[in-house]
């Protein structure tokens, strides 16, 4: 076969998404949002993301094959998020999924939402080198990987030991009053503000904690300690210095973050890094992770915001992989499954 054309679809969040990829090319992408339903209640509610996507899925899925100038005749397969993510927001799009698959008689591939994260890099940068490394920074992930084929095997080398850094972020961001999803009022008000005005603590990077989980990643220490400041801050009636206390939450997290994922690419010989998930989106990281990488020999691959976060060109990406590898499609009656380990690419 020439270049798979695959459909992806997503909708294991607040995102429902639909997207034609054909090889490493990007054919159509279409994504629609319930982030704003959410806002007001400061976290995701899983039976509003749901109802969402059952509204979405239909106008997603013909809109991405109508901008592709396609029918679901001219796919080769479809893919879809089968995890992890919220089970009633996955039952939608895997439903509707194997429905079109079955109309239209095409294969098709449950992913795991993650590994689709780092794969819609090679939209990007092109095909992965041979066992390279990842950094995954997703809202709900916080791990570095080896990656010896994104198709068949996939190792965990670290990951957070409690909260993920999207979701330290988030809970920092609820404390000082930003509306759903924190993560980008934090960037925002980071780049204003003095990284070093605050001491924050970098999680796992020193002494026996460091040198026991050297790959490892731990946030909610951070979060502790940038909520204790806060609030002492506010019992003696002083101004909290919001763009500094993000500066310096950045900073910590961001420099972690490329610190291990360097040594990891050293330890592992890998001459690439490859970066994904929502979490990617935050500047800090993107310019740290770039440095380091400077620094180190290390060619870091951060797709362009829009990849970063929820898309079906991802979902899309990982099932052009599979199809290319010769990986056996899901079989019909696959599960979703929403603790997907990271290990496990496709159902
Ligand atoms: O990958 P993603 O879209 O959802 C999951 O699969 O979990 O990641 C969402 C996370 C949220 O925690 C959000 O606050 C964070 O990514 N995020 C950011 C930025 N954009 C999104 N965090 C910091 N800076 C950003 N610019
Ligand atoms: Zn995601």
């Amino acid at each position: 076969m020439s270049e798979p054309i695959v459909l992806g679809i997503e909708s294991t969040c607040d995102e429902t998404a639909a997207a034609v990829v054909q090889g490493r090319t990007l054919i159509s992408n279409v994504v629609a949002s319930s982030m704003n339903e959410h806002a007001r209640y400061g976290g995701v509610i899983p039976e509003i993301a749901s109802r969402a996507h059952a509204e979405a899925f239909v106008p997603c899925v013909s809109k991405a094959l109508i901008d592709a100038n396609m029918t679901l005749s001219d796919i080769d397969a479809i893919a879809v998020s089968a995890g992890p993510g919220l089970a009633g927001c996955l039952a939608v799009g895997v439903s509707g999924a194997k429905a079109l698959a079955w109309a239209a008689n095409k294969p098709i591939y449950g992913i795991n939402h993650v590994i689709g994260h780092i794969a819609v890099t090679q939209l990007q940068f092109g095909p992965f080198p041979q066992d390279t490394l990842a950094l995954i920074v997703s809202g709900g992930h916080t791990s570095l990987l080896h990656v010896e084929d994104v198709a068949r095997h996939i190792d965990v080398v670290g990951t957070t030991l409690d909260d993920a850094a999207g979701e330290c972020f988030d809970k920092v961001a609820r404390l000082l009053g930003f509306p759903y999803p924190g993560g980008p009022h934090i960037d925002r008000h980071a780049q204003l503000g003095d990284p070093h005005a605050i001491k924050v603590p970098q999680g796992l990077t020193q002494g026996k904690a460091g040198q026991q989980h050297p790959y490892d990643f731990s946030f909610s220490g951070v979060k502790t300690a940038v909520a204790r400041w806060i609030e002492q801050r506010q019992a003696a009636g002083r101004t909290v210095p919001v763009d500094d206390v993000c500066a310096s939450l950045a900073d910590s997290v961001a420099t972690v973050l490329a610190r291990k994922a360097m040594r990891g690419c050293e330890q592992y010989d890998s001459k690439t890094l490859i970066v994904g998930g929502g979490f990617s989106a935050n500047s800090q990281l993107r310019a740290k992770l770039l440095e380091a990488g400077r620094e180190c020999g290390v060619e870091v691959r951060i797709p362009r915001i829009k990849l970063c976060t929820d898309n079906g060109a991802m979902v899309a990406m990982l099932g052009v992989n599979l199809v290319e590898a010769g990986v056996s499609p899901s079989a019909p009656d696959f599960p979703i499954d929403s603790a997907m380990p990271l290990t496990r690419i496709s159902m």
